[in-house]
């Protein structure tokens, strides 16, 4: 068996499927799969037979999934139909009406849209914990409240907080943790191993790693991860074999794109921090990654133009770096939090978390550092 992290990424073939030898993993592009006869159906649902119906599971699904689950050193695994699919599975199979979630205040807009628009419906109660400023739980916790959920690295404003201080304070309380770990992936850190009982990822970002897929995986305790299959499927939110495959594909370049994305983060946020159109790097800082395995600090770098009214303009000067409101890719993208990913959000929100108008969030990609750096300064006038 593989041991280590770069060789898993390359060989996780998942057992069930019959390769009949290829060397790729085919696409198993079928909505139901074939039986010779009635007994063949009782011993799928006997457990006997693996696939019956796409919605219900299908062999690339499986794979992504088992694969992130390996390198989370996560029990088990489940694929969704994007990021917010695993999330809603996953708050939903351990979370039920009348429960409360204690959530930091710094996470992605869709989920916030998703755990106080939406989960309010199902009278699921949510509240907010600044992470970076309290150092226990004491005074946050209800009777009621049943998960705690943070992100590894927050977005956009890339905030590491003592994630294994803050899982074993939620297991202070016997709470339910959840962990959102797509800025970081596995390759960084692997919450589960801290005590983390869900992890979950947007795959559409660094796990595809190519901005061509749109997926989710939640991985974690067995237990907690099929209930959230089952939620999956009946909702709805499977994910497509061919966005599957893609997603497996993509996990097979994980640790040589990390390795080049972060040493290319660490260069250009040198560079942002020393120019005089920048009042404000974001960045997360070498004493708070000490828990990272490789003490690397991610591949995403936000900063505030000087000038907010020139944020348009830093954005049109652009020549090659687009302006794409995603991340992760192998190409450097820009996007501007309050325009898209945390619109969601009231400004009194935004403001009360430090995401302003002359805030950019900065994917960086594995182009050579020298043009990035290059690109952004003809672009910072
Ligand atoms: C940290 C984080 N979690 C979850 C999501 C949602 O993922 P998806 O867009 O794949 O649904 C995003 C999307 O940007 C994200 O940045």
């Amino acid at each position: 068996m593989a041991e280590r992290f770069e060789t898993k990424t390359v060989h996780f073939h998942h057992s069930h499927l019959e390769h009949e030898k290829a060397k790729a993993t085919p696409i198993y592009q079928t909505s139901v799969f074939s039986f010779p006869g009635l007994e063949e159906v009782e011993d799928f649902y006997a457990g006997g037979r693996n696939y019956l119906y796409t919605r219900n599971g299908n062999p690339n699904q499986v794979e992504l999934a088992e694969a992130v689950a390996s390198l989370e050193q996560a029990e088990r695994g489940v694929a969704a139909a994007s990021g917010m699919g695993a999330i809603m599975a996953g708050v939903l199979a351990v979370v039920k009406p009348g429960e409360r979630i204690l959530a930091s205040h710094e996470i992605y807009g869709g989920t916030y849209a998703l755990l106080h628009n939406e989960l309010a419906r199902l009278g699921i109660e949510l509240a907010l914990i600044d992470l970076t400023k309290s150092k226990s739980l004491d005074d946050a916790i209800t009777p009621n409240t049943r998960l705690f959920y943070m992100e590894s690295i927050t977005n956009p404003l890339l905030t590491v907080a003592d994630m294994p201080h803050w899982i074993k304070e939620a297991m202070r309380f016997g709470l339910i943790t959840m962990i959102d770990n797509t800025f970081a992936t596995p390759y960084l850190v692997q919450p589960a191993r801290l005590g983390a009982d869900l992890v979950v990822h947007s795959a559409t970002k660094y796990i595809g790693g190519h901005s061509d897929v749109t997926a989710g995986v939640l991985t974690g305790k067995v237990e907690y991860v099929e209930r959230a299959r089952e939620i999956i499927s009946t909702y709805g939110a499977s994910l497509s074999p061919f966005e599957a495959w893609l997603g497996a594909r993509g996990i097979k370049t994980l640790a040589l794109r990390m390795e080049r994305q972060c040493e290319n983060a660490a260069a250009v946020a040198h560079f942002l921090e020393s120019h005089p159109s920048v009042s404000r790097v974001f960045y997360p800082r070498e004493e708070d990654v000490q828990f990272f395995h490789r003490h690397k600090r991610g591949a995403m770098v936000s900063f505030c133009v000087s000038d907010e009214e020139k944020v348009y303009d830093f954005y049109r000067r652009l020549r090659w770096i687009t302006l794409s409101p995603s991340l992760a890719g192998v190409e450097t993208t820009v996007s501007h939090p309050v325009t898209t990913s945390h619109r969601a959000l009231t400004e009194e929100q935004r403001l009360s978390t430090g995401i302003t108008q002359g805030l950019v969030r900065l994917s960086v990609g594995i182009e050579a550092s020298e043009d990035i750096i290059n690109e952004l300064n003809q672009a910072l006038v």
